[in-house]
């Protein structure tokens, strides 16, 4: 997949798969699956470094988890999220990270939130960089939204991101996630717009959905009410550590002719 083939699987309404990944041993399996995309998303400083929140991502984290990714699945389109601030604090230290994060691997950055940022958007896109928004429930502002809330639920308040989404498709992007939003908004913000939608907590009607790898495995002991855990990845892996502490302690494991080497003669 690249970039011109999201508003062609959009104009022949066949769904967009994303995946958000964050390092090179998962990247490798989904480069070998049909999943069409990758999103190394700042949630990697929630799901891998233990955070409460995205914030606490920054550009050196991102940069290290996009190579990772990059190098384990050469085969698919990579998205690359900017981190909380990175692209608020002026045109310079803006385009400074997307040169690292594009240098690092990303065929394409996102960045999470409208109006102010419309300016900046186009700016990226017009330097040849791809550009993914992301809104309804933006995780970096989520000390402005009051928590980890659906967003869009009072008429005001879905008129005002369905016009988010127009300013973003206007200001250049490519693709848009909306996160955690009822699915009628959904469904009306991706009637309107020539660019795909990518859902996550948005209903079945968007152009694409995207989940957290850790999450759709069962892997992560959170369940909110969108996610379908595909796998119950939790249970799975640690019924199997405690197999192998089972044949350590048994000496069941390692046997002499299946996992020893033998003196030379
Ligand atoms: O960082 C992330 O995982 C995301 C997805 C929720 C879209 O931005």
């Amino acid at each position: 997949m690249n970039i011109t083939d999201f508003r062609k699987m959009k104009a022949s309404s066949q769904k967009i798969s994303m995946i958000v990944c964050y390092d090179h041993w998962s990247a490798q399996i989904v480069n070998q699956s049909k999943v069409d995309c990758i999103l190394v998303g700042d949630s990697a400083a929630m799901v891998i470094h233990g955070h409460n929140t995205t914030l606490p991502a920054t550009v050196d984290m991102m940069i290290q988890h996009i190579q990772a990714v990059a190098k384990g699945a050469p085969q698919k389109f990579i998205v690359g999220d900017m981190p909380f601030c990175s692209y608020r604090k002026g045109l310079t230290d803006t385009m400074e990270t997307v040169d690292k994060m594009m240098k690092a691997g990303s065929h394409a950055i996102k960045l999470e939130g409208a109006d102010d940022n419309a300016s900046i958007i186009t700016h990226i896109v017009k330097s040849g960089i791809p550009v993914m928004g992301h809104i309804g429930l933006t995780p970096q502002s989520v000390h402005s939204l009051g928590g980890f809330k659906v967003q869009g639920r009072q008429q005001d308040a879905a008129d005002r991101i369905l016009e988010q989404a127009l300013t973003l498709q206007d200001a250049g992007c490519f693709s848009l996630v909306l996160e955690c939003i009822p699915y009628e908004l959904a469904k009306r913000i991706s009637a309107e717009l020539t660019i795909p939608t990518i859902g996550i907590g948005a209903g079945p009607y968007t152009d694409g959905q995207v989940l957290v790898l850790q999450d759709m495995l069962g892997l992560q002991t959170h369940k909110p009410k969108f996610l379908k855990t595909f796998m119950e990845g939790f249970s799975l892996i640690k019924t199997t550590l405690d197999q192998y502490d089972n044949e350590v302690k048994s000496s069941t494991f390692p046997t002499i002719n299946e996992h020893s080497y033998e003196h030379s003669v």
